[in-house]
């Protein structure tokens, strides 16, 4: 509660809140078997198994063949720059990277610093109607491409990339596809083998779970990088790219998480569950978005940013820009009614620049995730309508 209102939590795409099982994992880890892992005794046999487990929940969340494909880390911006070092190494001065306008800065940062090496980065325009320019995107491809990083989908605007393009495009220059899930991972199911791509990264504090950064390598893929390891450590995949002592704690967060998100599905196998609760729970946001959308848009002073919801694929993430008002404030006046919604850029800085919103303080961005109700966005919409006036 807060100035007497229940908290109404539209601030899902810079975290999710977090459900109690995840909370009861990561404590029953500290108190039943926190050691370090690759001991001969229990409680680093224990964690052990804690590590492992993770992993084939997150193997079955993303729909990767094997444990062997996943890696972990701090957070998703410290796995991108860690892949980044390791593929630099693959490349000469002179050799090209595409990345997007529409990205994160997690997944441009990484690769505009390989300037520095004299790879060529080339960004892919976006248009006003918060889509990526695909014939930009095609006319920006050659035979020097290395690498194209793209997102998903926007954490800013909603928008869902055309990754079959991405990997098309990406195959034909012979380059490394590289696809941030940070944002999709919380509203659609992923496969990363039928979208075939080299390397995805996602976040497990966006679905539910604790600050881990994942990173799927395409089989066999990390063995053959160079990446930043000691010489003490196992040198083969998943560990390749892990630096440091995990966190452990946080592991058995993530696959609580994964269950619990399995547990809201049907089916027989693991995998066939979050299939069918990620479906389910898409299908939820994407009506609650959708009944946001519908009115907020049609709000005197109001501006929506971003592609409309015609279309099923569309994260339930909205946008918008109030005429008269920053979006601080704004931000400030819905935080003041326990309606909590972000302000800013949230790192996509660049679509912000784009659009010309910097001076006015960025977007007003509100996220829809399962636990969110109708009841929550009618006050969502009538705040917005309070505010504009
Ligand atoms: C689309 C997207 N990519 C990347 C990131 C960075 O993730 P992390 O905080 O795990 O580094 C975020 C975080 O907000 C994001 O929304």
């Amino acid at each position: 509660m807060f100035n007497g209102a229940p908290l109404a939590f539209f601030d899902g795409p810079a975290g999710s809140q977090v459900p109690e099982s995840v909370i009861t994992a990561m404590s029953n880890y500290y108190r039943t078997c926190n050691a370090n892992s690759h001991g001969e005794f229990v409680t680093s046999m224990e964690t052990d198994a804690v590590i492992t487990e993770c992993r084939e929940a997150v193997a079955n969340f993303l729909g990767a063949q094997s444990i062997r494909e996943i890696s972990f880390g701090q957070n998703m911006t410290t796995l991108n720059f860690s892949l980044s070092h390791a593929l630099a190494r693959k490349m000469k001065p002179g050799d090209e990277i595409v990345i997007t306008q529409l990205d994160h800065e997690a997944n441009r940062g990484p690769w505009l610093n390989l300037a520095e090496k004299g790879m060529v980065i080339k960004e892919v325009k976006l248009n006003r109607d918060g889509r990526l320019d695909y014939n930009d995107f095609e006319s920006k491809i050659t035979k020097r491409t290395k690498i194209v990083a793209i997102g998903y989908a926007s954490n800013a605007l909603g928008t869902v990339n055309d990754i079959k393009l991405a990997r098309a495009l990406s195959k034909s220059a012979g380059a490394f596809l590289v696809i941030d899930a940070v944002h999709y991972a919380p509203h659609f199911p992923i496969d990363v083998t039928a979208i075939d791509t080299d390397f995805l990264l996602c976040s497990a504090y966006k679905f539910y779970g604790p600050h881990v950064g994942i990173l799927y390598s395409r089989p066999g893929l990390l063995a053959e990088l160079k990446t930043d390891v000691l010489r003490t450590q196992m040198q083969e995949p998943p560990y390749l790219i892990e630096t440091g002592t995990l966190n452990h704690a946080a592991l058995a967060g993530v696959k609580a998480a994964v269950d619990f998100i399995a547990s809201w599905g049907t089916g027989t196998t693991l995998r066939q569950k979050i299939v069918s609760a990620m479906q389910q729970i898409g299908e939820h946001e994407h009506e609650l978005g959708k009944l946001y959308y519908e009115n907020v848009r049609s709000i005197n002073g109001v501006t929506v940013w971003g592609p409309d919801f015609s279309d099923k694929n569309r994260a339930p993430t909205i946008s918008i820009t109030i005429k008269n008002i920053t979006a601080t404030e704004a931000a400030k006046k819905l935080g003041e009614r326990g309606i909590l919604v972000w302000n800013g850029d949230f790192y996509a800085v660049k679509a912000v620049e784009v659009f010309g919103l910097v001076e006015q303080g960025g977007l007003i961005r509100t996220g829809m995730l399962m636990y969110n109700t109708k009841e929550e966005v009618e006050r969502l919409i009538a705040g917005v309508e309070e505010i504009s006036k």
